[in-house]
């Protein structure tokens, strides 16, 4: 028997601590969510994230990269096995090739700690700080072989206030990127 019959299976894919991911999985409980999370992937096997997939029972695999090619065929391969229809990326720090996209065929995710397209890559939010930006926030997008570009489905601002630094910056941003990534999957699957 199915867990959750009728939602869409999705993947989620992680490289650390995880609490998008828990997020995720608390989100795909709920009878609103469009999706049930039916697999976990890490490039790292000491992420904390991990323990989420065990405490879940929700199967997972680990798959280090230092052969991206090959990682990434015994990821598609365990997609396919599983029939895997979506993949979250959350807090993934492996850029997926586009061979990989492409042969996935269905739709990718990512959330982005800045207003994209400002401050693609990595540390956001330390160069939104050195910029003197007034607004920071968090982007969900659609992935494409480009970094951090694909189509945007939501974007939340937080305020940049004086007082603040990075650890302060992260933890505003990280509340906003909680709320919109399960948003931005229902306002995805309502109007795709
Ligand atoms: C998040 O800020 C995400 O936007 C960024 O990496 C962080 C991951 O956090 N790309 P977590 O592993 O989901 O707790």
């Amino acid at each position: 028997m199915e867990k959750f019959p009728g939602k869409i299976k999705t993947s989620v894919f992680i490289s650390g601590r995880g609490s998008n991911l828990y997020n995720l999985i608390n989100f795909s409980k709920k009878k609103v969510s469009p999706i049930s999370i039916n697999l976990i992937i890490s490039n790292n096997k000491k992420a904390k994230g991990i323990n989420y997939a065990k405490s879940n029972k929700i199967p997972y695999f680990i798959t280090n990269f230092e052969n991206h090619r090959k990682s990434e065929k015994q990821i598609i391969k365990r997609l396919k096995k599983f029939n895997i229809k979506l993949i979250c990326l959350a807090g993934f720090m492996k850029i997926l090739s586009s061979n990989f996209i492409k042969s996935f065929n269905n739709p990718i995710l990512n959330i982005h700690p800045s207003l994209l397209p400002k401050y693609k890559g990595l540390n956001t939010h330390q160069r939104a700080l050195k910029n003197r930006e007034k607004f920071s926030g968090a982007t969900v997008h659609l992935v494409n072989s480009k970094l951090d570009s694909g189509k945007v489905i939501i974007q939340k601002k937080v305020r940049i206030l004086k007082k603040d630094d990075e650890k302060t910056l992260k933890q505003k941003v990280l509340r906003v990127e909680h709320q919109i990534y399960p948003q931005a999957i229902k306002k995805y699957y309502s109007n795709p």
